[in-house]
C-alpha cells in the first residue's frame, strides 16, 4: 500500500485491523476459487444477525470458468464488465422480501435489505480474513441478472459480488488503475451524534 493509501486509512478511534485494511480492489488475478473457499465466504455471510432471525440472504455463485459465471458477468454494466471477469468466483446477494406472520400471512419483511446488507460484510470480512478481496458492484442490469439467475417472485437483487485473489493494479487499464487504492472515510463527528440529530 502506498504512503497516500495507508494515510487514508487512518482511523480516528482505535479499531481492529480487519475494518480498515478491508478494501475493495478492481485487479483480480484470475484465479478460480475453489468450492470450498466460495463456502467459507457463504458459511460467514449465513451467520449475520437478522430481524427475528428470518435471514432473509440469498447466494448464487459461480466459478470463474463456469458458464455461470459468464452469465453473472454480462449482466454487469459499465466499468463493471471490465474488470469484474477476472475475479475469482461471482456471488448474486439476494433478499427474499416477505416472511410468514404468527396469523400465517405473508407480510413484508421491512428489514430485509439492512439485514442482507450486514450477510455481504460478513461474507467481505472472511474473504479479508482468507488473503482474498471481495468487491460489491450495484452497477447490474436487473431484468438481465433475474433471468441469469432465475430470480423467484419476491426476492430483491441487492448486489453482486466479484470476490478472488488480488491483482496487479498494473493489469487495469489505465482510467481504473488511477483508482485502484483504498478510500477515506467522513469523520465519526459527521456520521454520529450524542443523544438527538
Ligand atoms: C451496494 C454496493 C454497490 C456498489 N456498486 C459498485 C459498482 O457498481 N461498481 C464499483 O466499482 N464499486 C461498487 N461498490 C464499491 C464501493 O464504491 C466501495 O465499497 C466504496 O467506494 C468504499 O470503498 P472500499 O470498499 O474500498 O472501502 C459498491 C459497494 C456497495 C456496498
Amino acid at each position: 500500500m502506498s504512503l497516500d493509501a495507508i494515510h487514508a486509512r487512518q482511523p480516528d478511534h482505535p479499531v481492529a485491523a480487519q475494518f480498515t485494511d478491508r478494501w475493495s480492489p478492481r485487479s483480480f488475478t484470475g484465479r478460480a476459487l475453489s468450492e470450498a473457499e466460495v463456502m467459507s465466504l457463504l458459511e460467514a455471510a449465513r451467520w449475520a444477525p437478522s430481524a427475528s432471525n428470518h435471514q432473509p440472504w440469498r447466494f448464487v455463485w459461480a466459478r470463474a470458468g463456469e458458464p455461470a459465471f459468464a452469465a453473472i458477468h454480462q449482466a454487469l454494466t459499465g466499468n463493471n464488465l471490465v474488470w469484474a471477469g477476472r475475479a475469482g468466483a461471482l456471488i448474486v446477494v439476494a433478499s427474499k422480501d416477505a416472511v410468514t406472520n404468527r396469523e400465517g400471512a405473508e407480510v413484508a419483511n421491512r428489514t430485509a435489505g439492512f439485514d442482507t446488507g450486514a450477510a455481504w460484510m460478513s461474507l467481505a470480512l472472511q474473504a479479508h480474513a482468507m488473503g482474498l478481496v471481495a468487491h460489491a458492484m450495484g452497477g447490474f442490469d436487473r431484468d438481465r441478472l433475474a433471468q441469469a439467475v432465475g430470480l423467484p417472485a419476491g426476492h430483491t437483487l441487492q448486489c453482486v459480488v466479484a470476490v478472488g485473489e488480488q491483482g496487479a493494479a498494473e493489469a487495469l487499464p489505465e482510467d481504473l488503475q488511477a483508482r485502484e487504492k483504498p478510500s477515506s472515510r467522513r469523520p465519526v463527528a459527521e456520521i454520529s451524534r450524542h443523544g438527538r440529530f
